[in-house]
């Protein structure tokens, strides 16, 4: 998410908007014993051949039952590395004996004929160059042939999101000459440059002589914007909800949007997640009565855009063409159905969003049966012949939840090579059943399905469901009804490939109180921290530095167990409270965000998006090596409330990190947050995005070089200017080794 830490008012307005304010259960009731941990599983994994997982091939999306080693270990240790320490320079910073280079920066040209970047405001053409805010990522390899192939190592494709642009008082300063205009309305110029640097970019990289490089102008490359036409699929396809000027039958809208975290299908195909997409849009100050007050003013409110509420970048006042006025969301026309104006043009963002990277001229599809939310990563679980697929989604808002998503289809290995793939994904991603999460005080959970077949869904009080589509496109407003546990913001989740366990980030929460205000809730036992973490002489009160939880499913994939992975926190905080995970130095972070596991080496790399240790340190990627769900202890925090009474929560913490099982790996330059990482399948070959450096500049200092908080890539040799740039970087071990080891 884009985190203006000296500029809060924009974090709030625009990401991690806090909408969710129905009654459901925060374990206000964690008082006593939970039960038992059932019998511990395997240890865990510290020294992995190169080939460990490679067997797996497709299933390792998912991993097995029983991965039993393919390999023996190749004497290869992981986090062999000297840890990065924490730094506040401005620069990406790597261990001893790797090297990090810049591959591909904010305005560079994807397209022949299309000028060098200049960095200097005047630059155009986005729809054919790099987008901004570099976000997840993933790799797609190719043969020699230019044609798919998961074995390759020194050719693919990287698909990129470009989540959001650098902003203050509604420009994307860095764009434009004179830092742009921050007033209403919008220069269209402006606006055409601004909408162009969000949605998604598919690069084709290679290595030669030894060095890695993008194509600029490779036949395969291509960017979709948050104009580009898009196909919606599933449930929702053809909804009275979808109904605009653009696509009276409900089918089609223009763009994605804040596209965050990423996933990949096992048929080869690109997932990306649109997050913070309702800031984009207004809502006129009188739209509840325009509306009838129906029941879509609740809806609207419930994805945080309340009537009044003013866009993000004022694109809507570019001019009377459709492709600005699409951006107001509030009912301008006199039809029935909405098909004369842009009043449900919201309802069009908020889908993971599948594009077949291979094949540009194949339309992308939303995939609504994955319900709309501020979504993050989508990460299979296990893939086995004959059963469905199983894709885990969170919802990064404040007191948001965590989602399962099951196939109707069964698996078929078939699929996994199918030419057509974006009919596989028809085929697996239209029709399924979707669950929302619900944590336990004793380490159990249990998926709920949201359905009309749930009385309490059907019943609900607050919103009146109409059929499936209504619950694809208002998925929160379903997942309030059955009472879902709400979390500590649910970035991206990945499944251990090792063994099909599923981890979360839970970046922070400062609505997390045990002395709770309007607005505010108990911690419980999955998120059970609150506390006051002083920044400077700012205090920081909620769970300002996030944590991990993970989940493994229950036989018959309806419930799970639980604990906490891990804890973000200083070294040097209370050990009992705060630093519960017990981290050195070498370890600590706070605000964990990108997450993915690495199939080579079966790594998890851990990124953050910080605004509470930055004081100290800049955002950075960690690598760990976990064991599984209940390898470690129940710890009880004890707090004293406001009124002298007392609240004791007790909770299941996984088995403390050691030097062998976390280690931080980089550390990026000033403003970044770093997010996403890709890997060739040999794991000698990373990619990792360093987003928004210098995004504290203040806008009133554009044209002064020497007033940014970050020149990042210029000042590591990389491109004309000195604004800064959100880029991906590649890295590799001097010694052609893997990664991580
Ligand atoms: Fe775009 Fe919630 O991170
Ligand atoms: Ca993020
Ligand atoms: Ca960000
Ligand atoms: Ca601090």
């Amino acid at each position: 998410m884009n985190h203006r830490v000296d500029t809060p008012e924009q974090a709030i307005d625009f990401n991690n908007e806090n909408s969710n304010h129905s009654p459901n259960p925060t374990f206000e009731s964690v008082l006593g014993a939970r039960l038992s941990r059932r019998g511990l599983l395997r240890g865990g994994v510290g020294t992995v051949g190169t080939g460990l997982l490679a067997g797996f091939g497709v299933t390792a999306c998912g991993g097995s039952d029983d991965p039993a080693p393919a390999e023996p270990p190749a004497g290869s240790k992981l986090l062999g590395f000297g840890a990065v320490a924490k730094s506040l320079a401005d620069a990406v910073a790597v261990p001893a004996g790797y090297t990090a280079s810049v591959l591909f920066a904010l305005g560079d040209p994807l397209a022949a004929g299309v000028r060098a970047y200049k960095n200097d405001g005047t630059d155009t053409d986005f729809d054919k160059r790099a987008g901004d805010h570099h976000d997840g990522m993933e790799w797609f390899g190719l043969g020699a042939d230019g044609k798919r192939n998961d074995n390759a190592t020194e050719r693919g494709l990287l698909a990129i999101n470009h989540e959001a642009t650098t902003d203050e008082k509604l420009s994307s300063f860095f764009l434009h000459a004179n830092g742009g205009t921050s007033t209403l309305p919008r220069p269209a110029a402006e606006v055409d440059k601004e909408t162009d640097v969000h949605g998604i970019a598919v690069i084709e990289v290679a290595k030669s002589g030894g060095k890695w490089a993008y194509v600029p102008g490779s036949a395969l490359n291509f960017r979709l914007t948050s104009l580009s036409p898009i196909e919606i699929a599933g449930p929702a396809r053809g909804s009275a909800q979808l109904i605009t000027k653009y696509s009276p039958t409900g089918t089609m809208t223009r763009g994605t949007l804040n596209n965050c975290g990423t996933g990949k299908t096992p048929w080869g195909t690109f997932l990306t997640g649109e997050e913070n997409w309702f800031g984009y849009f207004t809502r006129g100050a009188a739209d509840d009565a325009a509306r009838g007050n129906d029941k879509s003013v609740t809806a609207l409110k419930r994805y945080g855009r309340s009537q009044g509420a003013a866009s993000r970048h004022g694109w809507e006042t570019g001019g009377a063409d459709d492709k600005y006025q699409r951006w107001n969301n509030s009912k301008t026309g006199t039809s029935a159905d909405g098909s004369d104006d842009y009043r449900n043009e919201m309802n069009g963002m908020g889908y993971i969003v599948e594009i077949d990277a291979y094949d540009k001229s194949r339309m992308a599809r939303k995939r609504t049966a994955l319900g709309r939310f501020a979504h993050e990563s989508a990460a299979f679980g296990k893939v086995e012949a004959g059963k469905p697929l199983s894709v885990y989604m969170g919802d990064d808002s404040r007191g948001e939840y965590i989602y399962k998503f099951v196939s109707t289809a069964l698996w078929s290995a078939a699929d996994a090579n199918a030419a057509d793939r974006m009919a596989v994904g028809d085929k697996y991603l239209n029709n399924g059943k979707l669950y929302v999460a619900k944590f336990n005080n004793d380490g159990t959970g249990s998926w709920i399905e949201l359905s009309l077949s749930n009385a309490a869904i059907s019943g609900y009080a607050n919103y009146k469901f109409a059929d499936a589509a209504d619950i694809a496109i208002n998925t929160r407003l379903a997942a309030d009804a059955v009472g879902a546990t709400k979390m500590d913001r649910p970035e991206w989740n990945a499944v251990n490939p090792a063994n099909g366990e599923i981890y979360f980030t839970l970046t922070n929460n400062s609505a997390r109180s045990v002395n709770p205000g309007s607005g505010q809730y108990l911690p419980d036992a999955a998120n059970p921290r609150a506390y006051t973490d002083m920044k400077g002489t700012s205090a920081q009160n909620g769970n300002p530095n996030g944590h991990l939880v993970r989940m493994k499913e229950g036989a018959s994939g309806s419930s799970f167990t639980w604990d906490v992975y891990l804890f973000g926190a200083e070294a040097g905080a209370d050990k009992a409270m705060v630093n519960i995970s017990s981290l050195t130095a070498d370890q600590d972070f706070s605000s964990p965000d990108g997450l993915a596991f690495s199939k080579a080496t079966g790594i998890c790399w851990i990124q953050t998006d910080d605004g509470a240790y930055t004081d100290v340190t800049n955002c950075m990627m960690l690598a760990a090596v976990p064991g599984q769900v209940g390898d470690g202890a129940k710890k009880t925090l004890s707090y004293t409330k406001t009124d002298g009474s007392k609240l004791d929560i007790v909770t299941p913490v996984g088995k403390a990190a050691t030097e062998s099982t976390l280690k931080r790996f980089l550390v990026g330059p000033k403003g970044s947050e770093i997010t996403g990482v890709a890997e060739t399948p040999d794991g000698k070959t990373i990619f990792v995005n360093i987003q928004h450096p210098g995004e504290a500049t203040a806008m009133a200092n554009v044209g002064d070089a020497a007033k940014y908080q970050s020149q990042w890539p210029a000042n590591a040799g990389y491109g004309a200017g000195k604004r800064p740039r959100s880029a991906t970087i590649v890295i590799t071990k001097n010694d052609g080794g893997v990664i991580g080891s």
